[in-house]
């Protein structure tokens, strides 16, 4: 038989916990309601102490009645904390006076950034705009730009075939084609796109990349002209202090060919890393015109000249961001992709 008085002592502890609880308000009044039955002092704890005052079999009757009551309002306590936490904070949500989430704002990719750059600059200079398919056949990739079958150009290690006649454009020169095909002189326009090649990708190549074709045809163009228009882009893109400079190449689709480079702007021109030393970063590939694709799109090259260039759209990226690995452009690392 345990001791009436301790028995009444522990339903008398349970209903006043049950009433008090009951009127908390917020979690603060929870945290005292814990201190004063669960604390180290408090009501539980202390009817424990009285327990040794008993013989062990009264000792273990009580103790587990006591033990059922702490364990009682343990459970009931973390019970309404957690529903005063959910109160708290959906009163929060409500509060109209607080200031909102901010919402991340979106930004263009450095590439489509740059893309536009060069764009409005050739409409700046009369230049419009336009594009052909990614996926081309074998005649505008390589044939109508006098890219005859055999040539360097056309080997396996650089193109991606999606079967014999049909490759994903290795460079945006078809478009070339496609324009003059489609309409006759004057023609002056850019074309921006996408490229691919077999390339293994390193700090410099990409499978993917970015190029922009210009080209231009009317009676009396000469190269002058088109040094006219590179030096100005240059300018535009880079600062006036940007120099340019030509050196001989070969394309079969233009003739005389050139390669062009510009002043590293990582170095100034000093000799870094990124120009190997020489101060100059090449850009790409240009040229007049060859008698022979206008041939191809019937053209008169009695009549007609023109010039037409290349140009690395990541190269320039990289050279204005000072990004120093392509493959950066293409890996979509927010934290690359938040610096711009
Ligand atoms: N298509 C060449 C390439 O991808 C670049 C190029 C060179 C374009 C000379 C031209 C040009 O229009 O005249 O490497």
């Amino acid at each position: 038989m345990i001791n009436q008085d301790i028995e009444s002592k522990i339903k008398n502890l349970e209903s006043e916990f049950k009433k008090s609880i009951k009127t908390a308000n917020d979690e603060s009044e929870i945290e005292s309601i814990r201190i004063q039955y669960l604390g180290r002092k408090g009501s539980i704890s202390n009817l424990f102490k009285d327990l040794e005052l008993f013989p062990l079999d009264e000792r273990k009757q009580i103790g587990k009645k006591l033990n059922d009551l702490k364990s009682h309002i343990h459970t009931t306590l973390s019970k309404y904390q957690k529903t005063s936490q959910k109160k708290e904070t959906s009163q929060q949500y409500l509060d109209p006076t607080l200031p909102g989430d901010r919402l991340p704002i979106g930004r263009y990719h450095p590439i489509t950034t740059v893309l536009r750059k060069i764009i409005s600059c050739f409409k700046s200079m009369g230049f419009s705009i336009a594009h052909g398919p990614e996926v081309e056949t074998e005649y505008y990739n390589f044939e109508a730009l006098n890219i005859p079958k055999g040539h360097p150009a056309r080997d396996m290690q650089d193109t991606l075939f999606i079967d014999d006649n049909i490759v994903l454009r290795t460079h945006t020169s078809p478009v070339q084609i496609r324009v003059m095909e489609n309409q006759p002189p004057p023609v002056r326009i850019i074309a921006p796109g996408r490229c691919y090649r077999r390339d293994t990708p390193d700090s410099t190549h990409s499978p993917v990349f970015y190029q922009v074709e210009g080209l231009c045809v009317d009676e009396g163009i000469t190269f002058a002209d088109m040094k006219g228009v590179i030096s100005t882009f240059a300018k535009q893109l880079f600062g006036s202090q940007m120099k340019i400079r030509f050196r001989p190449s070969f394309f079969p689709f233009t003739e005389p060919s050139a390669e062009y480079d510009f002043t590293c702007m990582i170095c100034e021109g000093k000799g870094c890393r990124v120009c190997k030393g020489t101060g100059w970063v090449e850009i790409s590939g240009a040229g007049m015109v060859n008698p022979e694709v206008f041939k191809y799109v019937k053209y008169g090259s009695e009549r007609y000249t023109g010039y037409a260039f290349g140009m690395g759209v990541e190269r320039l990226a990289m050279l204005l961001y000072e990004v120093h690995d392509i493959r950066l452009f293409y890996e979509n690392d927010v934290r690359f992709l938040n610096q711009f």
